[in-house]
C-alpha cells in the first residue's frame, strides 16, 4: 500500500484556519457523542454511526475520492472464508466477532489482553479517530477508522532485545478454510519491524466509512501499512507479539520467491513473476503507475536507507 503525506498536500486543499477552529469546537462539544462512537465502533456488532462529519482528518490523508464502499466489501481477500474475491463478503459473517481480546506479549515487561471495548480508550482524544485514504494493493482509497498501533505497542513496555512484532489473526476451523489452504497455513502470520510497526501511519482499525469494520474487511480490528502490498495487513486478529527474529509470514512461508518480508510498494522491483510498475484502482479501467511506498517515501523511506530492496523486498 502507499499513503501521501502533507507534502503532497495542495494548499487549496488545506482547511482554512477559520474553519479547523469551528471543527475543534464542534470536536471538543461532540467528545460525549465521538466517545460514544468509538465505543460503538469497538463495541457494537453492526450499525452505521452517523457522526461521520465528526472524525477527524488525519495529516495523512489524501485528497484523492474514497474508493466506493460497496467496492471496498464486496472484492476482498481473506482466504480464511475462500479464494475468490467475492467469497468472504458471502462467507465472513460466521465470523464471531465477540466477545474479542487482543493479547501483547512476547519480549515485553507488561504483557496484556485488551478487550475490544477497551482498545480505543487507551488513544487519547484527539488520537482516536483518524480519518485515512489510503491506496492499497489493487489500489483503493480507504477512508480507514482507527488509532495509529503505536498506542497499543507503547502498553506493555517492550524489551530492548525485541525487534519485530507478529500479528496473529483469528483461526477457528469449522467455520474457516481447512487447515492448509492452497500452501497458506492457519492462522494468518503477520510481521513489521519495530520502527515499521511504530510508525504514525502504521493503524490499527475498526471501521472504514465511518461504520464499524464489516467482517469481510477483518472485524472487529485489523492492521493497515499504507505503504506496503495488501497481505500485510493482517486481519481480526488475537494476538501481537515482540520478538527478536523475523517472524516467519504466512505468504513468506507458502511462496519464497513471490513475497518477502518488508514488500514496501515497489514499481522498480525485478519481480520473477510479475510487473510492479502499474496498478489498477478498484472502479477503474485503465491503470495508473504505481509510485514507490505508495506515495508515502517521504514519510518512510528512511527506515529503509542503505538497505537493497531489490534483495530485501
Ligand atoms: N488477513 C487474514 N487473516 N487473511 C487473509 O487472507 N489477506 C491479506 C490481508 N489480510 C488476508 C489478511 C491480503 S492478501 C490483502 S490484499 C488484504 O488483507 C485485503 O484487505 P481488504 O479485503 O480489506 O482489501
Amino acid at each position: 500500500m502507499l499513503i501521501k503525506g502533507p507534502a503532497l498536500i495542495q494548499p487549496s486543499e488545506i482547511t482554512p484556519r477559520a474553519q479547523f477552529e469551528a471543527r475543534r469546537r464542534l470536536l471538543r462539544a461532540g467528545a460525549a457523542s465521538l466517545a460514544a462512537w468509538t465505543l460503538r465502533a469497538a463495541g457494537a456488532q453492526e450499525g452505521p454511526a452517523d457522526t461521520l462529519g465528526l472524525l477527524q482528518e488525519s495529516p495523512f490523508s489524501i485528497a484523492e475520492p474514497p474508493t466506493p464502499k460497496k467496492d471496498l466489501t464486496s472484492y476482498n481477500n481473506f482466504y480464511e472464508f475462500g479464494s475468490n474475491k467475492q467469497d468472504p463478503a458471502l462467507q465472513a459473517y460466521k465470523l464471531p466477532t465477540r466477545p474479542w481480546s487482543v493479547a501483547i506479549d512476547g519480549l515485553v515487561h507488561k504483557p496484556r489482553r485488551i478487550a475490544i471495548e477497551n482498545l480505543l480508550r487507551l488513544a487519547p482524544l484527539e488520537e482516536r479517530i483518524y480519518r485515512l485514504r489510503c491506496v492499497e494493493g489493487w489500489s483503493m482509497v480507504v477512508p480507514w477508522v482507527g488509532i495509529p498501533l503505536s498506542v497499543l505497542l507503547r502498553q506493555v513496555e517492550a524489551l530492548s532485545s525485541a525487534r519485530y512484532v507478529e500479528f496473529e489473526s483469528f483461526y477457528e476451523q469449522k467455520i474457516m478454510s481447512s487447515p492448509i489452504f492452497g500452501r497458506l497455513e492457519w492462522p494468518y502470520v503477520e510481521g513489521l519491524r519495530l520502527d515499521e510497526a511504530m510508525h504514525p501511519l502504521t493503524l490499527v482499525a475498526v471501521g472504514l466509512y465511518g461504520e464499524v469494520l464489516p467482517n469481510q474487511n477483518g472485524a472487529p480490528v485489523r492492521i493497515v501499512v499504507p505503504w506496503k502490498y495488501g497481505f500485510k495487513s493482517a486481519k481480526s486478529i488475537v494476538r501481537i507479539r515482540f520478538v527478536e527474529e523475523q517472524p516467519l509470514t504466512s505468504w513468506r512461508k507458502a511462496v519464497p520467491q513471490d513475497y518477502g518480508f518488508y514488500s514496501n510498494v515497489n514499481p522498480d522491483l525485478i519481480h520473477p513473476h510479475w510487473n510492479q510498475a502499474r496498478e489498477r484502482r478498484l472502479g477503474e479501467f485503465r491503470k495508473r503507475d504505481t509510485l514507490p511506498f505508495n506515495g508515502y517515501a517521504d514519510q518512510v523511506a528512511g527506515m529503509y536507507a542503505g538497505m537493497d530492496l531489490q534483495r530485501l523486498f
